[in-house]
């Protein structure tokens, strides 16, 4: 296990958009201990393959509730509902925050590290983390989608 780099705004890794995963194998499994590893070093709840400069479709997420650590590879938003404005910040964008409208509810569909079918319905800061992950995937930051954006202090 190990920590890695985190990639910064502004390097083009974050720009692209991330190739499904196409085998998960034991060298999938390690990046996805590193990145756990890499999220909890950084107290982050969230971190996705091209923040560590891996541009395919891998996130983890820890929001500290009940679900402990969710691993999603290859993950589809197939439901979302309500809307909720609220405080994101972001590990590759550093003393930045910004309020992003999101839905409140979302159902996501994904393969877990045993390459197995799974299905989660989230809400709250859980939902809201699932987006902000997801749009890593799609090449988009928090900056790109927040309706206000302020420097420095804490959300
Ligand atoms: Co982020």
């Amino acid at each position: 296990m190990a920590v890695l780099d985190i990639v910064k705004a502004g390097d083009p890794v974050l720009k692209q958009v991330a190739q499904p995963v196409a085998k998960i194998d034991s060298r999938l499994r390690k990046l996805l201990d590193n990145m756990a590893d890499t999220m909890y070093a950084a107290d982050g709840v969230g971190l996705a393959a091209p923040q560590v400069g891996q541009s395919i479709c891998a996130v983890v997420i820890d929001v500290g509730d009940d679900h402990g650590l969710i691993e999603l590879i290859n993950p589809v938003i197939t439901e979302k509902s309500g809307a909720a404005a609220d405080s994101e910040g972001c590990l590759s964008v550093p003393n930045v925050f910004g309020t992003v409208e999101r839905a409140a509810e979302v159902t996501v569909e994904y393969l877990n590290r045993w390459n197995k079918k799974k299905k989660l319905h989230a809400s709250g800061l859980l939902a809201r983390c699932i987006q902000h992950e997801v749009d890593h995937l799609f090449g988009v930051l928090f900056i790109d989608v927040a309706t206000s954006i302020r420097n420095g202090d804490k959300k």
